[in-house]
């Protein structure tokens, strides 16, 4: 399901859907307040539709509950076959949350009607700061959504969607380029996020390291400007990387380090780098996890997942800057060579660290990404991780952690996040915390103890980081959700996008 922007008439539109979004205003408007003349609403109470509707919401069939909706088949008065109605609710402007809940609910309705083309008119709907560009973009990112499932593996027969291309239609063509232009982003993101979804998705027996690795050489194989690179093992100990390659012992599958290098900017400018956590799957290793939801830890690489989902979606949209992904990609598994509480490992950067606890290990890998990142005197560096469960008691679902060493990069995350309704939160880095790494035996300890565990991770990471401007993003209660929806969310692919987004506008 794609998106367009035209103009159109809506009441002589020939269509398979019309979707209107209602408020209250369409009693208000036959009153003939001051604006209502322009109000597309009110230009629909003069057809026979326009008082079916009022009559509805009178009746109550078109409920005041956001996004609540019903099928009209075969509307008087309109050349559409179907008048599908969604209400706003009884907010005069919304916020960026119920404007989201209304377009995921328009998605899965349009998904579920057996209809190829649809006609969706926003005009009316106003979200609070938010501009029609913005609706456009988050609607054919809801759309494009749509397009994933995440039964790939069920062998039943699948029913494709039926819904092939929906259009956005607007009232103005001077906004129409830039409307549509939105749209294309937005669809774009939304690729990018069933792509992380995908591979989140899948299992550890299918989504390994070299999974991972032919994943991104596939993408990098269809863009002339992103070329792929894959470290092995041995390539990975000639640059000393002993704390990654400690993970890895315990594992019959071999670990792989992406580098993914996307050139779309003809400047030399230092590049961004997207560093991707990519535990295929984390058993904890021989400090063994619980039985209960050990599944959920092939969700363990969603950090590597949405670094390959941000590259096909900037590949996608074609976006003028250089950035770099990384994805250290292993699987940490017990075993008669796994490493073992008490050793000690050097990391690239020399550093010495005592592994207490081998379920730490996504610290283990990133801190020799990191080190491997500053190879490129980078603008800065985000990690993006599903690093403790630490974060998920503090933010839940809702957030995901951030933690950084830069205010003015936490600002650019944060407006990214709120654009998207994709939203981090911020932890503090303070060296209280950091104490609480202290070895006997080397330079650090791999955990911190039971209190502040998010922080104390990031703290790990920070020793890593000291000589570029960096963020570290904890995304184990925003990637993927458990219990009955069980599934990848694909988040933090949209946030990160629409961050290098302003970065090219900014360059
Ligand atoms: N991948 C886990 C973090 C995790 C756990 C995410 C549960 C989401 C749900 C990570 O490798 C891990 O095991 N972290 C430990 C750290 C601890 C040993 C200091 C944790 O959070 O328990
Ligand atoms: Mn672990
Ligand atoms: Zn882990």
């Amino acid at each position: 399901m794609q998106l367009n922007a035209i103009t159109c008439n809506l009441i002589t539109k020939k269509t398979d859907c019309l979707v209107l979004i209602v408020g209250n205003q369409l009693h208000d408007n036959t009153a003939g307040s001051a604006n209502s003349d322009n109000s597309y609403a009110s230009r629909f109470t003069s057809t026979a539709t326009g008082d079916l509707i009022s009559q509805l919401q009178k009746s109550g069939d078109i409920k005041k509950t956001l996004s609540s909706s019903i099928v009209i088949n075969n509307p008087d008065g309109l050349q559409a076959t179907r008048l599908l109605i969604f209400s706003r609710g009884e907010a005069e402007v919304l916020d960026e949350q119920m404007f989201a809940k209304l377009t995921k609910s328009i998605g899965s309705k349009l998904a579920s009607l057996p209809i190829k083309d649809a006609v969706i008119s926003l005009e009316d709907t106003s979200v609070h700061e938010r501009n029609q560009i913005w609706q456009a973009q988050k609607l054919a990112q809801s759309l494009g959504e749509q397009n994933y499932s995440s039964g790939s593996l069920k062998t039943s027969n699948k029913e494709p969607l039926s819904l092939k291309k929906a259009v956005l239609a607007i009232p103005s063509k001077k906004d129409l380029q830039k409307t549509d232009q939105a749209c294309a982003v937005g669809f774009s993101i939304a690729k990018g996020v069933n792509l992380s979804r995908y591979l989140g998705d899948l299992p550890g027996n299918i989504c390994t390291p070299s999974y991972l690795a032919e994943e991104a050489k596939k993408i990098a194989s269809k863009c002339p400007k992103l070329t792929c690179k894959i470290l092995n093992e041995k390539e990975m100990m000639t640059l000393g990387m002993g704390s990654l390659l400690s993970v890895t012992a315990g594992t019959q599958q071999p670990a792989k380090m992406i580098i993914l290098e996307y050139s779309g900017s003809k400047k030399e400018g230092n590049p961004i780098v997207l560093v991707g956590k990519g535990v295929t799957f984390d058993s904890g290793g021989i400090s063994l996890k619980p039985g209960a939801a050990m599944d959920e830890m092939k969700y363990d690489m969603c950090g590597a997942a949405s670094v390959l989902g941000v590259f096909s979606a900037i590949v996608d949209i074609g976006l003028s800057i250089n950035v770099i992904g990384i994805v250290p990609a292993v699987e940490n598994m017990p075993g008669g060579n796994a490493i073992k509480p008490g050793d000690i490992v050097k990391s690239m950067s020399g550093q010495t660290i005592e592994i207490l606890n081998t379920d730490a290990e996504g610290r283990l890998i990133l801190c020799d990404a990191l080190t491997y990142a500053g190879r490129y005197k980078p603008k800065f560096v985000i990690d993006i991780a599903t690093l403790t469960g630490a974060c998920v008691m503090a933010l839940g679902s809702h957030a995901s952690g951030l933690l950084s060493n830069n205010e003015s990069l936490v600002k650019k995350l944060e407006t990214a996040g709120n654009f998207c309704d994709d939203r981090v939160w911020r932890l503090p880095l303070w060296g209280e915390y950091d104490k609480q790494l202290k070895s006997n035996f080397a330079d650090m300890a791999n955990i911190g103890g039971r209190a502040a565990g998010t922080i104390t991770a990031a703290c790990f990471l920070a020793r890593f980081t000291k000589e570029y401007t960096w963020a570290h993003l904890d995304i184990a209660g925003t990637a993927w959700r458990g219990g009955d929806k069980k599934g990848s969310t694909g988040r933090p692919v949209p946030l990160l996008t629409q961050l290098l987004i302003e970065e090219e506008k900014n360059d």
